[in-house]
């Protein structure tokens, strides 16, 4: 196990994002859309850093027990249970991989607007082109766990982005 994105970086990434995201959506019906599981810790430390009233809600995907789902088989498993008509949604995802999750629930979720923040990016596995309105980092192709983020169920409590060798 090796850190690739040590605690005091994403602590600071962390912040600038939520600076951008409080000036961006002052004024505005904001919801953060966290999708599960892996983006809790990243949207409870966005969230405490963001300076204006937000809303929050979870969403869920099925990947059918594989991370590597093909963009016809996402579905979802557990909805929104506020409602967004009217709203501006930002969903708050862990990384986008090949594209098909995010993409998925840009046409899914419907609100006055749809935005994506995500804390890391393997651009270089993308499938399908994904507008991404805030990012973290952007990574290597490597298979990361930690902040959320788990391999297995496991890992999901280092305070660090660590890769798996
Ligand atoms: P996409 O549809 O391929 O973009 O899938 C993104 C999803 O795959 C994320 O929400 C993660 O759950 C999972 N995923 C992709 N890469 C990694 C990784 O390196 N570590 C942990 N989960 C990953
Ligand atoms: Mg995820």
């Amino acid at each position: 196990m090796r850190v690739l994105i040590s605690r005091r970086r994403l602590q600071k990434k962390v912040k600038k994002l939520a600076g951008q995201i409080s000036r961006d959506y002052r004024g505005k019906k904001l919801v953060l859309v966290g999708v599960l599981k892996g983006a809790f810790v990243f949207l409870s430390d966005l969230l405490r850093e963001i300076k204006i009233p937000a809303e929050v809600d979870f969403i869920q995907v099925s990947s059918y027990g594989k991370r590597r789902t093909s963009s016809g088989k996402i579905k979802i498993k557990k909805g929104l249970d506020l409602p967004v008509a009217g709203k501006h949604v930002l969903i708050v995802e862990d990384i986008i991989d090949y594209g098909y999750t995010l993409a998925y629930l840009l046409k899914t979720i419907k609100a006055k607007s749809v935005r994506v923040c995500v804390l890391l990016d393997k651009p270089s596995r993308r499938k399908v082109r994904v507008p991404i309105a805030y990012r973290g980092f952007s990574i290597p192709d490597k298979f990361v766990v930690g902040y959320g983020l788990d391999y297995a169920e496991g890992y999901r409590s280092l305070p660090d982005v660590a890769c798996i060798e």
